[in-house]
């Protein structure tokens, strides 16, 4: 019984090389962004050319139930859209911000410009 041993060795590298590819992985799917921006660019950037703005502080489960019913996407890229979309809108869900109106927040201007001189 010769071969049975000389087989065992081989194996253990090649399942922890397995498990080492493995960990590269997931740590590269954990970096969530960067798909989705990728995903949006391919795909949504020749329409909608900002990401931003389309979240509208819906919720995740209703945005990407949208993104899955009217672009086919996969759930799983859906998802991942959606989450994408909410991260880069800034609108906090529950801010009470009137929808089109721009921030007067900063110092208001006059409505007239001023030509003196
Ligand atoms: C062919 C052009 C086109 C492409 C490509 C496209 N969209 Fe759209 N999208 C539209 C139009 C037009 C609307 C507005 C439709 C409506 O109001 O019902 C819209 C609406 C949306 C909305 C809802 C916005 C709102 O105001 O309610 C979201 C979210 C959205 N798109 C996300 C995406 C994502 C994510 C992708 C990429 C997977 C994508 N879109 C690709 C044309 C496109």
């Amino acid at each position: 019984m010769r071969s049975g041993r000389d087989v065992i060795a081989p194996l253990m590298t090649l399942a922890a090389a397995a498990a080492l590819t493995a960990t590269v992985a997931s740590a590269q799917n954990l970096d969530a962004g960067k798909p989705a921006e990728k995903l949006f660019t391919d795909g949504c950037a020749t329409c909608h050319r900002s990401p931003r703005g389309l979240a509208k502080g819906r919720f995740s489960l209703m945005l990407s139930w949208f993104l899955k019913d009217h672009y086919a996407t996969s759930p799983d890229t859906a998802k991942a859209l959606a989450a994408y979309l909410q991260s880069v809108d800034e609108l906090p869900p529950r801010a009470t911000a009137k929808p089109g109106a721009k921030p007067s927040k900063a110092s208001p201007r006059p409505s007239k410009p001023v030509t003196s001189r």
